[in-house]
């Protein structure tokens, strides 16, 4: 077992002893090491003045990074991965990145600006080029002064660049044992535990050993636990290191992602197969999120306005399970029992979930309503799954987000669709059958009245958008921004 973390920051390789396994990687730079030029401004995920770029080996052997809040990352999460913060980026002169800020005027406060920096520089360092959208890649670094405008023009003058070569060091720091990590924490009065096995077999085993321990994934959840709600966690199993759950497969009909892929891993492959759903991601939290967030962690998560259960759920989805030896599969709609329960005992944890490959000619739509258009979390979100053969619905799957205390199928809406012509009548005798559904609530994302109307309005929106294809109905997509001339 290995007992000290390791990473590489900005080259070097650093060791963290006897750290608080729930310290964050923003504390951590900030408070032990005096790199201070990650800012901290909500240590919530949502600003993104935290923002360093974080690179793992990948299947090629080379080394991808991606774009994370520190400051929901805990410190164990960083073990045998390299980090790069801003500090890393000028040497005797600015880094074009943040010369490009200064020359369109993008420079604006010291909070943003080192984030904007790292998100702008994740983007230049990309696999892919600097093929995503500018508004895309800054979603998540929130500006509260003067604006986008300079900020988007400097990062359209910054040229796609290749990244730091660390994939010998990164190689060297790989090890082949768990991770296991204890801290007595004065405060709260307890022994904080850390355990990373490798293997699923082994995560099966550690949690049944300690079947009181929180699964931790990606921690966009969870680091709010801590940085907000100051919960003194005791035992925490992280998954980041199991690769067996970080893989997507197609097996018989079905496409089953591992509970350990990033949204960020799985997009491109369900964009394709449900182009709305992709959509719908591409709004999921930020770029950062996306890059950290897991839908495994979504699903296990339970929360009523989580974005992925409705979506597989009107797919008619699965999950796997598994408690020691044993694994279940059931419907993914039957995982949420009440507000705040699910259908999970103790030790026992998510493998997977599985969405079919083939609709069977059926239409599928996603809509999430929220208040911002990105990064923000949906006060409804709506999935239809129907199927309309002869003018006649032979099919309907429906599910929502923010109906309920779970996220949960419209049945009496299903059953009003089911068999009868596919027009304005069904449609709204379908709308008032939502009432039967559902009972929501008011509170700060909407009001009751709201949630019931915008639900029934995302249903007359599908027949709409099947009867009237050539309507705009839709925000249009960002689009990928080449590299202007700097002066363009
Ligand atoms: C700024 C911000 C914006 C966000 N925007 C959105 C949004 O737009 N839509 C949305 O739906 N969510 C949003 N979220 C919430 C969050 O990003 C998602 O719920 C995410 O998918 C959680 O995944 P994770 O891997 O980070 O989970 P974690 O935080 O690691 O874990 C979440 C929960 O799931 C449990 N868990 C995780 N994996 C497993 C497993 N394999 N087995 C059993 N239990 C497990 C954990 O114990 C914990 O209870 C946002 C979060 C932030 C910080
Ligand atoms: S401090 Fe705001 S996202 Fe991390
Ligand atoms: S750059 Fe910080 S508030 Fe605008």
């Amino acid at each position: 077992m290995a007992r000290t973390v390791r990473f590489l920051l900005n080259g070097e390789v650093v060791e963290a002893r006897g750290v608080d396994p729930t310290r964050t990687l923003l504390e951590h730079l900030r408070g032990d090491l005096r790199r201070t030029g990650t800012k901290e401004g909500c240590a919530e995920g949502d600003c993104g003045s935290c923002t360093v770029l974080v690179g793992e080996l990948d299947e090629q052997g080379g080394a991808a990074w991606r774009a994370v809040n520190s400051c929901i990352q805990f410190v164990p999460m960083l073990d045998g991965k390299a980090v790069i913060t801003v500090e890393g980026l000028a040497k005797d002169a600015p880094h074009p990145v943040q010369a490009a800020l200064v020359e369109h005027h993008g420079s604006q406060c010291g909070f943003c600006t080192p984030g904007i920096v790292m998100s702008l520089y994740g983007r230049a360092v990309a696999a892919k080029g600097t093929d995503a959208p500018v508004d895309e890649v800054l979603a998540g670094n929130l500006c509260r002064c003067t604006g986008y405008g300079a900020i988007i023009a400097a990062a359209r003058a910054i040229a796609p660049e290749a990244a730091p070569d660390v994939a010998d060091k990164l190689a060297g720091l790989r090890r082949d044992e768990a991770l296991s990590l204890d801290y007595a924490d004065p405060i709260a009065g307890v022994t904080r535990r850390w355990f990373a096995p490798l293997s699923v077999d082994e995560l099966a085993a550690t949690y049944a050993a300690h079947p009181d321990a929180v699964v931790v994934a990606g921690a966009t959840d969870i680091g709010l636990w801590v940085t907000k709600l100051r919960k003194p966690l005791e035992t925490l199993i992280d998954i980041g290191r199991v690769d067996a759950l970080k893989t997507v497969t197609r097996e018989d009909g079905w496409l089953r992602i591992g509970a350990g892929v990033r949204y960020v891993d799985a997009l491109e492959m369900l964009g394709e197969l449900y182009p709305d759903l992709g959509a719908m991601m591409r709004r999921l939290g930020s770029t950062q999120v996306r890059n950290s967030g897991t839908i495994g962690g979504n699903i296990a998560n339970g929360s009523p306005i989580g974005d992925m259960p409705p979506a597989l759920i009107a797919l008619g989805a699965q999950l796997v399970l598994r408690q020691g030896e044993v694994r279940r599969t059931i419907p993914l709609e039957d995982f949420f029992v009440a507000y705040g329960k699910q259908d999970r005992a103790p030790g026992e944890f998510v493998e997977a979930v599985r969405a079919p490959t083939d609709l069977d000619g059926a239409m599928f739509k996603v809509f999430k309503l929220s208040k911002r258009f990105d990064q923000d979390i949906s006060a409804v979100c709506g999935a239809f799954n129907i199927r309309i053969e002869n003018e006649v619905v032979t099919h309907a799957r429906i599910a929502y987000g923010g109906m309920a205390g779970t996220p949960k199928r419209a049945i009496a809406c299903e059953a009003a669709l089911v068999g009868r012509l596919w027009n304005r009548t069904t449609i709204l005798a379908a709308v008032e059958a939502l009432a039967s559904d559902f009972t929501p609530l008011s509170d700060a994302r909407a009001s009751a009245a709201y949630r019931a109307l915008t639900a029934g309005n995302m249903l007359r929106k599908v027949f709409i958008e099947s009867a009237r294809p050539d309507l705009e109905t839709r925000v249009p997509e960002a689009a990928p921004q080449a590299p202007e001339a700097a002066n363009a």
